[in-house]
């Protein structure tokens, strides 16, 4: 999808027209010469959507909502966006299947149709998918894993429009992460997993959870991960700079 190394910022349920303010720094390190190799996408709330987006215009950022309706265009669902709108709005991406919300009764079944509206409202989708700690220790994770994609997956066909995003949900906003053997080991899998079943030649997958201006020196060692999906320490825009430019030099 990109060359570049991805830095998605998952701002969740943070975020003001204050911390709006503070990304103009983000902004102006994305355009400067230093910056060749980041792509920066920020998914903050719905109601902050339009002024990032304004605020980002003439920069290579791009900006992505956090979930989208599995109803295409419009629908008696209250408190619900659809991707139609999302689009209009002037997003040009969408995460589904975060474990925040899977954890709020969002099934497979569920994220598949996102997905393909989704991608059929051209947005691309930031796919993410991860074993719990109880997955873990019962050695379940690859079998989880492969069902989250296969099922998620099915039926869907722009497979080059999709950032696959690992994310153990033992690992989100924990501090804890997988050591560096094993989490290389992990995305060698997946990405065999998605070239052999899919024939996606080059599978963009990113990693997320605790990614944090410390671990990343150790985090960015391993070739295989294409970018991360940052949520805590994304709304920190000194936090979110340092941990792009510990990657990228
Ligand atoms: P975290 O969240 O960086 O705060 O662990 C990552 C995510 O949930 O996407």
């Amino acid at each position: 999808m990109t060359n570049k190394i991805l830095f998605i910022a998952n701002w969740k349920m943070f975020g003001t027209k204050k911390t709006v303010k503070t990304i103009n720094n983000v902004i102006k390190f994305s355009k400067s010469k230093h910056n060749k190799k980041a792509k920066i996408i920020y998914c903050p709330p719905y109601t902050l959507i339009d002024s990032i987006v304004k605020k980002t215009k003439n920069s290579e950022i791009d900006v992505g909502a956090q979930n989208c309706h599995f109803e295409k265009n419009t629908g008696p669902f209250t408190g619900s966006i659809s991707a139609d709108m999302i689009k209009e709005s002037g997003a040009k991406l969408v995460i589904i299947g975060h474990s925040e919300v899977r954890m709020q009764g969002e099934t497979n079944l569920i994220i598949n149709k996102k997905i393909i509206n989704a991608l059929h409202t051209k947005l691309k989708v930031i796919f993410c998918f991860g074993e719990t700690l109880k997955e873990k220790k019962s050695n379940k994770t690859k079998l989880v894993l492969k069902k989250q994609l296969i099922l998620g997956l099915k039926y869907v066909k722009n497979l080059n429009n999709i950032i696959f995003a690992y994310e153990p949900v033992w690992s989100i906003g924990t501090g804890k992460v997988l050591d560096n053997k094993n989490l290389r080991t992990q995305f060698l899998y997946l990405k065999k997993f998605l070239k052999t079943k899919y024939k996606i030649k080059k599978p963009t997958i990113v990693y997320g959870g605790s990614v944090n201006d410390k671990n990343i020196l150790n985090l960015k060692k391993i070739n295989e991960i294409d970018g991360f999906l940052i949520g805590g320490a994304s709304t920190n825009s000194k936090k979110f700079i340092d941990i792009i430019k510990k990657t990228i030099n």
